[in-house]
Parts: structure tokens; sequence; C-alpha cells
């Protein structure tokens, strides 16, 4: 500790300039994104000595009870960068891809901020599955096999030779709707139409790949030029149900300490995967200085990898932040200055977290729900999409929070954390009651 943290009155969604303080000693940093991520962020870096002002843009009510909020989209680059230069802004801490892709660290690296997170052309390992499949290919990463089309006749009579199911990933961004996993002939037919031929989510290839199966998990890696720092492993809940029932959401609940892999997996994972793809992304002349996420998964023939991320993953940033020990600003600098740092600390507890929803995620609900209780919650409460009025906090998101707790295993985690979620009151959220269901089965 060592953070003065604002107090209420000085808390603001007023704008940066309003809230500016002068004569600060510690340092200053802005977080990028308004999220349960960033609140975790947030929260790491509230923990550091040598911090002492944390902006957030646009942060959310929760994260504004740790930083100033400031009212800027996370894609806004230019309003970004004037508002870190006006606020002498130490250091920036990138959440969202989006930011990523807007060109936010390129545009502050070149105004001479500094910045942590990839340049746009490196962020092509997340924007990009056809990039990060072919870059899997040439250096040896095992993953899926793959072939990539334009042409619908060609991609059907490849779909039609390989075993079904069949995936189908859409080559760009598609908001999160670009992969179908195709149980049959007419439903890839279908699937391939809307993307090749209709171009529903635009002008883009379509990669085809062979359907994997075994339990999915999260490594994410610090890199810092030279080094590859693994963080905990953690395992997201995609489904919106329990028993992984219903449609896909940003995910639903994580928790560390994974039973299912051994240390030899984590080994494999981290020299085989992490390690390579970060060598092969310098090899390709677009070298990663952030956090690489592999969404992984432990199949029959060994761990591969389903996709790379350029960015920490939500909400398994939220179980995973909680247990380091270091001190979250040297990393981060050190990672953005591209010198190397010291390898982190972490706790050797287990953590799990539950995500609070609205009705209706992730499909359509309804936003402006009051939230009661939290004050009375004895976890850490990351707020992912709220929003703050006249002191009272309500639901403003799909997923609107999520409890996490630590323990010395995942029973009394999991126990603590649904223990405290009963104190929360909301007429309009849904959670899983089965958040790490694979290590009680
Ligand atoms: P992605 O956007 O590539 O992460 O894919 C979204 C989800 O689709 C993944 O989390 C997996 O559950 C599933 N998926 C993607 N690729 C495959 C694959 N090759 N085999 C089985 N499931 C997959
Ligand atoms: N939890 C998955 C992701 O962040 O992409």
């Amino acid at each position: 500790m060592g953070l003065v943290y604002p107090l209420p009155s000085q808390r603001s969604d007023a704008g940066g300039k309003e809230i500016r303080l002068e004569n600060c000693l510690g340092k200053t940093v802005l977080v990028v994104g308004g999220g349960g991520r960033e609140h975790a962020i947030v929260d790491a870096l509230s923990r550091s000595p040598q911090v002492e002002k944390i902006y957030c843009a646009p942060g959310n009510a929760g994260i504004g009870a740790q930083a100033f909020n400031v009212p800027l989209k996370d894609t806004d680059v230019e309003g970004l960068k004037a508002f870190a230069l006006e606020n002498g802004v130490d250091l920036t801490v990138v959440g969202p891809e989006a930011a990523l892709a807007a060109g936010i660290v390129d545009a502050f690296r070149t105004a001479g901020l500094r910045i942590f997170g990839h340049t746009r052309a490196a962020t092509a390992i997340e924007s990009s599955k056809e990039f990060a499949k072919r870059l899997m290919e040439k250096h040896g990463i095992p993953t899926a096999a793959y072939r990539s089309f334009s042409d619908f006749d060609e991609a059907l009579s490849y779909v039609l030779s390989r075993p079904f199911p069949a995936v189908l990933k859409y080559d760009g961004l598609a908001a999160g709707k670009g992969v179908v996993i195709a149980q049959d002939a007419a439903e890839a037919r279908a699937a391939l139409a809307d993307m090749l031929l209709d171009h529903s989510f635009g002008e883009g290839r379509v990669v085809v790949e062979d359907f994997l199966t075994g339990p999915e998990f999260s490594f994410m890696c610090f890199l810092d030029g030279e080094h590859v720092y693994a963080m905990p492993l953690a395992q997201d809940h995609k489904r919106a149900f329990d028993g992984d029932k219903g449609p896909n959401t940003g995910g639903m609940g994580a928790y560390t300490g994974l039973p299912f892999i051994t240390p030899e997996d984590r080994e494999f994972a981290y020299r085989e995967i992490m390690c390579k793809a970060a060598s092969a992304m310098v090899a390709e002349g677009l070298p990663l200085s952030g956090v690489l996420y592999g969404g992984l998964m432990k199949t029959p023939q060994g761990i591969k990898v389903i996709e790379f991320n350029a960015r920490f993953g939500d909400p398994e940033t939220e179980v995973v932040l909680p247990l380091l020990q270091s001190d979250i600003y040297d990393l981060f600098e050190g990672v953005a200055a591209g010198t190397p740092v010291a390898e982190p600390v972490w706790a050797d507890d287990v953590t799990l977290g539950v995500v609070l929803a609205s009705k209706g995620y992730p499909g359509h609900y309804e936003k402006g729900y009051d939230i009661t209780g939290l004050e009375l919650v004895d976890a850490k409460v990351y707020h992912m999409g709220t929003a703050g009025r006249d002191g009272k906090v309500f639901t403003s998101g799909g997923r609107v929070l999520m409890v996490v707790s630590g323990g010395s295993d995942l029973a009394d985690a999991r126990r603590k954390v649904y223990e405290e979620i009963g104190k929360i009151g909301c007429d309009n959220l849904f959670y899983r009651n089965d958040i790490a269901h694979i290590a009680f089965e």
C-alpha cells in the first residue's frame, strides 16, 4: 500500500482537466478500458508503493472507487494521447484489443509516451486467424490442421472431404460471431455462404480447421522482448449456463489451480507454445511486448493452440492478478520500456471467480438495475459493467460483476465466493453455480 486513494468527493466522471492533481510525487498511470479486467489491473496497480495516481478511461463505478474515471472511449487514440500528455501520465496500460487494433501503442510511442501493449502490426496474432495459423505452421507450434479459403466452392469441397464437425473461422473482426462449429454439411454450407457469399462480416477469408476435443485453458505470459514470464494458468467458462450449456459468452467465471494440468503439461505449453510463439514473432519482425494469451486445449494428442490473443484475458485476469506478489508497476514499466524485468512472484493459493451477468445476456438485456449489498461482501468484487449515480451502483452491461476469492484449495475458494455472492442484491442478475466443476467431478 502507499497509494493515496482519491476521496469519494474527488472521484469524477467529469473529465481529465477537472480531476488533475498537481505536485504528486509518485507515478501516474492511465489504464485503458472499463471492464473487470481493467478493474483487476487497477487493483493490482493500487498495491504498488510507487503508484500515486491512477486514471482509467472510461472506467466504471467500481474502478471509480480506486482510480479517477476519465470519460474517453478506449479507441479514442487521439483523445487518450492528449489526456496522457496533459496529465503527466508516466505509463499507460492497455486492456482491450480494440484499442491495440486502433494503433494506440504506435501513436503513444511516436509521441514519446510509455505504454504497455503491442503495436497494431503485432496484434495480428489475435486479429487475423490466418496470420496466427500460418505462424504456427511455419514455426512448428501445435494447433489443429487447417486450410484457408476465399472461394465458397473450394471451401465447401474441402469441408466435405474432412470429418465433421468442421470448425469455420471468419478471418477478421466479427464481433465474437466468427467461429462456427458445423455438425453436418447443411450447417457448413449455410455458414460458408454467410461468410463467403453474403459477406455478412466483410470481405475476409475463412479458415477451416479440424475439430479438437479436450478441456480448454488459458495461458497468459508477460513478454519483455527477452523473457517469457508465465502467469498462473486459468480456466474460463464460456457457456452461459450450468453444465456448460447455453450460448457462448465472454466468460461466466474462471479459476486458477487447474486439476487437469500436470507440471509436464505446463512445461510443454510454456516451451513449445508460448516461448516458441514469442520467438516466432521476433523472427517475423513483429516482436511482442506485453501480454501474450494462449487459448489452449489439452487434446488426446497433446496440448494444442485454439487461438492467441494479444492482451490480458477477461475474466482470467480477475483471478490471476490477485495472486501477483511482485510490484506490477515494475513489470509494466520494464516491458513498456523494453528493458528486461525480474521474474514475477506469485502466491501459491488458488483463486476462483464467478461472473454476475444481466438476465438475457449474451442476448438482449436491460440496464439500469440497482445493485445493493456490495459493501457487505468480504471478497474482491471486480466491476465489469456498472455505472454510478448519487452514490448508488447500477447495472450497465451484459457482464456486471465478478466476485473473486482466494483459498487454500478450490473447494474453499468456491464456498467463499458463493457465500459472498448471496449478499449482493439485484433483480436482474444471474450466475453459474458450477464454476470449476471439473475439479469436483
Ligand atoms: P476462438 O474464437 O478461435 O477462440 O474459438 C471460439 C471457441 O470455439 C473456442 O473457445 C473453442 O471452444 C471453440 N473452438 C475453436 N476452434 C476449435 C477447434 N479447432 N476445435 C474445437 N473447438 C474449437
Ligand atoms: N476469456 C477469453 C478472452 O479474454 O478472450
